[in-house]
């Protein structure tokens, strides 16, 4: 219930970013990210199944869901990134600074489409988060 009421709250805040912005770097038309051409396969999978939580700017939802745009979390450890989009998240995280407690679903089927989603969030936003390659991740499990 709570989970369904978060995404609808984040739904109503992505409208809202469409039209927000300031003085950092934040991208507001799908496409309008130098990083959607290096990684138009990464760009697509965000627009269809993260931006709903993770917005647009990247930013996420303060309190709900956490940011990936200047993520200390997500720089840390791309391969555990990668194994998030696979196969979801349940621990509490904290992510610059801020704790996390909802759970993340998986998202995609392959390790070729995390990581592809992985490589565009790494540099969407003016990221400088490097690349990983599926040679690196592929003894990753799929749990289901
Ligand atoms: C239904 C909402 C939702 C969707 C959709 C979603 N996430 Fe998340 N994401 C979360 C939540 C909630 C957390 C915190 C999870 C936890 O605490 O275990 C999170 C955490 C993360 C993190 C680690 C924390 C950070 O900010 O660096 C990464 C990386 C991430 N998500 C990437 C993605 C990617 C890439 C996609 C799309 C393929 C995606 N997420 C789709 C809700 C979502």
């Amino acid at each position: 219930m709570l989970f369904i009421l978060a995404i609808c709250i984040s739904f109503g805040f992505s409208s809202i970013n469409l039209f927000v912005s300031n003085n950092s770097t934040v991208y507001n038309q799908p496409g309008d990210d130098p990083a959607a051409e290096l990684y138009p396969k990464g760009a697509k999978i965000y627009a269809e199944k993260c931006v709903a939580c993770h917005m647009v700017t990247g930013l996420g939802i303060p309190g709900a869901f956490p940011p990936l745009k200047g993520s200390d979390y997500l720089f840390a450890d791309k391969k555990r990134a990668v194994e998030q989009v696979l196969n979801g998240s349940q621990e509490e995280m904290k992510v610059n600074g801020a704790n996390y407690i909802l759970p993340m679903p998986f998202q995609v089927d392959t390790h070729k489409d995390a990581v592809a989603v992985i490589n565009y969030v790494l540099n969407a936003w003016g990221n400088k988060g490097g690349s990983i390659k599926v040679e690196e991740v592929s003894d990753i499990k799929i749990v289901r």
